[in-house]
């Protein structure tokens, strides 16, 4: 063979080789990612989350001591009406502080599917519809809540004031416990619930010895948010993958993602438009949106913002109210909270970092899978109630959408919480 021929089977060759090498490798370089597609990457990378938000209605939140009686108190059973349910029963560790159902079981069915708590303290809004607005406030609800632990404020009180460990912590937090034996003062069941009878003995009590169990059971509250705002996200191998990108390492950064991961991401911060709503580095703005989620054939639409802002507003626990150790109670967020009829039927935003193991996913679980929900921006259909703000159908081939949830399972993390903390205490 001449020189010139075995060039040309060389030049051929490589050529080949080149075409192979994108077909498999695709559009992977850093040169791939323009200027702001990177500055993008940077703001959803774990690297930047800020540090947690002080929470100055909640005295204790900071306080170790507050955690590790918090931490007690989620997993404890006792804290229920039959014995047998804690936060921990539907917040899983092993799940991510979530569970496997449609709709959290407790005592009884929960009327939403069960929101992780992980990262949760960075929101000012607790909740799917954001009813309640600390986390403090909000461990209150599922307490009374008659499908969850059942009880009433006046049995847990009680409770911490003869158990001796929860009352030696509770004193050395927040101060000496009332005594509450006298049951002609202090019912066995009382609470401003709906049940007449738990109501009634509420009302027979004086407002003085009301305040007293309301203290005792906002400060449950507040031992267990201290305790939750440990619970926080790790990093993935997405967040690896930015630094490595950015710091230029390419071998890297090819290391750590696929060339399907890449395109997810690429189509999530582009054309799918998921970072309108899905953004900064716990990917949500905590903010209420309605994406058209259809409600389950035999259910009423959800009203979702609409019915939680009320709620919120009608809290005694909330940020304005006595409960709250924030002296100023300045609370610009209630202040300055957004209304409108755009919040009809819409849902805080979760975060879609760990969703492996929460299954099923959006707020009364409709959807079985990622891909499901992945199929319903894609479909974009009519709200059945409000208007769907992602309206605009996505066109994502079935490849495309493959790649996205690819992209999604990047996200995947052991929380950056120390081991002890996601045990039994
Ligand atoms: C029966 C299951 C169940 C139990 C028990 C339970 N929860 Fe929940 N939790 C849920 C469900 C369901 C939601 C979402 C409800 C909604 O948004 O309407 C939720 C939401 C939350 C949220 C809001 C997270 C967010 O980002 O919006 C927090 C925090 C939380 N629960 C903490 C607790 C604590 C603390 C306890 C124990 C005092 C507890 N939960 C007990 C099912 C449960
Ligand atoms: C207009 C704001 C908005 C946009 C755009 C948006 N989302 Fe969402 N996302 C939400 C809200 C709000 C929910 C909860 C909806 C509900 O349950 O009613 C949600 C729920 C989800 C869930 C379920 C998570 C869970 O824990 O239940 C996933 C997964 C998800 N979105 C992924 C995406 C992807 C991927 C895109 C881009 C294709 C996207 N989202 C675009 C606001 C948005």
């Amino acid at each position: 063979m001449t020189t010139g021929g075995r060039r040309k089977i060389i030049a051929m060759l490589s050529v080949a080789l080149a075409a192979t090498a994108w077909w498999q490798y695709g559009p992977r370089s850093p040169a791939e990612w323009t200027t702001s597609d990177l500055v993008v990457l940077q703001s959803l990378s774990l690297n930047n989350l800020p540090a947690l938000p002080a929470d100055p209605s909640n005295a204790v939140a900071d306080e170790p001591r507050a955690a590790e009686f918090g931490h007690k108190l989620f997993f404890d059973t006792r804290l229920s009406a039959n014995g047998a349910v804690s936060c921990a029963t539907c917040h899983q560790p092993t799940r991510h502080f979530s569970d496997s159902f449609q709709k959290g079981r407790g005592i009884g069915l929960s009327g939403r599917n069960t929101r992780s708590i992980v990262g949760s303290a960075y929101s000012p809004w607790q909740y799917w519809d954001g009813r309640r607005d600390t986390q403090w406030a909000q461990a209150l609800s599922p307490l009374e809540d008659p499908a969850e632990h059942g009880g009433n404020r006046m049995q847990f009180a009680r409770f911490i004031s003869i158990e001796p460990v929860y009352r030696a912590e509770y004193e050395t937090l927040f101060g000496q416990l009332p005594d509450f034996s006298d049951r002609r003062r202090f019912p066995e069941a009382a609470a401003p619930l709906q049940d007449p009878t738990m109501s009634a003995a509420w009302h027979s009590m004086s407002a003085e010895d009301q305040h007293s169990v309301n203290t005792v059971f906002a400060n449950i509250g507040k031992a267990i948010a201290a305790y939750e705002r440990l619970l926080l996200p790790g990093t993935s191998r997405f967040d690896q993958y930015v630094q490595a990108v950015a710091d230029d390492k390419q071998e890297q950064a090819d290391e750590l993602l696929t060339d399907d991961e890449i395109i997810g991401l690429q189509l999530f911060i582009g054309k799918a438009r998921c970072t309108e709503c899905h953004n900064g580095p716990l990917f949500t703005n905590n903010e209420f949106h309605n994406t058209g989620v259809l409600s389950f054939p035999n259910e009423v639409p959800d009203r979702g913002r609409t019915d939680g802002l009320k709620k919120v507003l009608a809290d005694p626990f909330n940020c304005a109210g006595i409960f709250s150790d924030d002296p100023s109670r300045r609370c610009d967020e209630l202040v300055y909270v957004r209304t409108g009829i755009e919040l009809l039927g819409a849902m805080r935003t979760p975060s879609l970092r760990n969703l492996g193991g929460t299954a099923p996913y959006s707020h009364k679980g409709q959807h079985a899978t990622l891909a499901e929900v992945i199929d319903l921006y894609n479909r974009a259909p009519l709200a059945m109630i409000g208007h769907n703000e992602a309206e605009d159908k996505l066109y994502l081939s079935r490849r495309e959408r493959k790649q996205l949830e690819a992209f999604l399972n990047t996200l995947a993390a052991p929380l950056a919480t120390a081991e002890k903390w996601l045990e039994l205490p």
